[in-house]
């Protein structure tokens, strides 16, 4: 399914509204999140709504995706410091309830099936929020990627620590890895919400439209889920041809 709203703004008022009414029906629900500039207007409206309507979440449990190898949890460009600062610090989350990979983790691999087997533990995804690269990534699961990887630790590529640099300033190098949850338990969260704006992501979600599905377009994956939704903002999807993107979607108040 498509969903093409006016902005990204538009997008995080829909987003967070959707949490916040799915949090309401299951306290203890499980959601899977993502970083990147994507996702910072959608924590910041869940945010600013969940305050003001006192929204409970200390029985939330929430996996990110991934995490860097090589940046401990308190480095400012870790996985685990942007999500202190855009979401967790604002709201009563339990510290023990929410889980990154830990980028330290003196053996990667056996890290990975841990955070794996933690996840099958906690029931798997219920909800996962995921961005897309504007290679096709999704998770740090890059293109060639096998449908059936698990949790695992991926050699970024390069295109992908070129994008990334915007956020590492001065000569603060991009990590050459990270661990990812792997596709397939990506593919195992109930229900998800794909989330792309901005028109760097135009061509990529072109791919997606015109591809069958391919491990060299990771996101195309997505077209096997029954409960994928695509989000867009007007500018992602301005190579779409007409009749795929129909109207656009107002916010809800
Ligand atoms: C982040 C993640 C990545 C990003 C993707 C898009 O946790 O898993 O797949 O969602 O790289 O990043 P932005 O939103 O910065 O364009």
């Amino acid at each position: 399914m498509l969903q093409i709203f006016r902005d990204p703004a538009a997008i995080a008022d829909y987003v967070s509204h959707l949490l916040i009414e799915k949090i309401r029906i299951k306290p203890n629900i499980v959601l899977g999140l993502a970083t990147g500039g994507t996702m910072e207007p959608v924590y910041e409206s869940f945010v600013r709504r969940a305050l003001a309507q006192q929204l409970d979440v200390s029985q939330v449990t929430s996996f990110n995706l991934d995490e860097y190898v090589g940046l401990a949890s308190d480095h400012p460009k870790s996985y685990a410091a942007y999500m202190h600062e855009h979401l967790f610090r604002h709201l009563n989350f339990d510290a023990a309830r929410v889980h990154l990979p830990d980028g330290l983790a003196t053996d990667l691999a056996l890290h990975s099936d841990q955070y794996a087997a933690l996840l099958r533990q906690a029931g798997g995804v219920e909800l996962q929020l995921l961005g897309v690269g504007t290679n096709g990534h999704i998770g740090f699961n890059e293109p060639g990627t096998p449908f059936n990887t698990q949790c695992h630790v991926v050699q970024l590529s390069e295109r992908t620590r070129l994008d990334n640099s915007r956020f590492f300033e001065g000569n603060a190098i991009v990590p050459a890895s990270a661990i990812t949850l792997g596709m397939k338990e990506i593919m195992q969260a109930r229900e998800i919400l794909l989330i792309a704006t901005g028109e760097a992501k135009a061509q990529i979600v072109a791919h997606w439209y015109y591809n069958d599905v391919t491990e060299m377009i990771p996101f195309t994956v997505l077209k096997h889920h029954g409960r994928a939704t695509i989000i867009l903002d007007e500018a992602a999807a301005s190579l779409l041809p007409e009749e795929a993107t129909g109207q656009l979607l107002e916010t809800p108040s």
